[in-house]
């Protein structure tokens, strides 16, 4: 993925649905990510909750990888009230996954502004980065088996579900959340 290291487009760009900014992380993001990250509704589908010093510590690696490349896991506010919600964007695996390399499409939003479709808005726009000024081939998602929410954002994005499962390696052996499914959407039919 060095083409996207070496390409990157302007730092600290945003975007913007009717709805919402993607936009890089500034300080007054930490607190509310880090009660989110502590609340188990929003971090049922991941090992464990996280300590107001890994919650720091995972924003401050999101804001210098998008500082760095022009993208990333943006973090997402509202425009009628300039809420931060949570986080979508796009993001390139540290993980060694069978279908790697890639590009991935994630979302995490606090669990007052989840069924209001600002997930799959701002993932819309994500994507449309990705394919328009990224000129990726194909954008993938993937998530524990069953967290059924995030694949029904994905499955709104019209991102195909892959027949084959796989065990994440960053999850350790034999864990309830290791089985996770993958979905993939080509430029090609992004453009449908
Ligand atoms: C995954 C996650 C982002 C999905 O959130 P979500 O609110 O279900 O998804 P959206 O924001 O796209 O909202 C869709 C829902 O809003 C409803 N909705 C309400 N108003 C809407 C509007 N104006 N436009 C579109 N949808 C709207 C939709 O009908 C849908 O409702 P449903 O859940 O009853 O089907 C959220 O559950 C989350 O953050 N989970 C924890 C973190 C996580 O697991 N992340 C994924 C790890 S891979």
């Amino acid at each position: 993925m060095n083409r996207l290291e070496a390409r990157s487009p302007k730092p600290n760009r945003e975007l913007e649905t009717a709805r919402l900014k993607l936009r890089q992380w500034q300080p007054s993001d930490l607190e509310p990510f880090a009660r989110m990250n502590a609340d188990p509704r929003v971090m049922e589908f991941f090992p464990a909750l996280l300590s107001r010093a890994e919650s720091d510590a995972m924003a401050e690696r999101i804001r210098s990888l998008i500082a760095r490349r022009g993208f990333g896991f943006w973090a997402a506010e509202l425009k009628e009230s300039r809420a931060f919600i949570g986080f979508v964007g796009l993001h390139i695996p540290s993980a060694a996954l069978p279908f790697s390399p890639c590009v991935e499409i994630g979302w995490r939003l606090d669990f007052p502004y989840w069924g209001q479709g600002y997930a799959t808005e701002a993932a819309r726009e994500a994507l449309r980065f990705g394919f328009t000024e990224l000129n990726l081939p194909e954008i993938v998602a993937f998530t524990a088996v069953g967290n059924l929410r995030s694949q029904s954002v994905m499955r709104r994005l019209n991102m195909r579900l892959q027949p084959e499962t796989f065990q994440h390696p960053d999850i350790p052996a034999g864990h309830a959340l290791q089985e996770h499914c993958w979905y993939r959407l080509s430029i090609d039919e992004w453009r449908l």
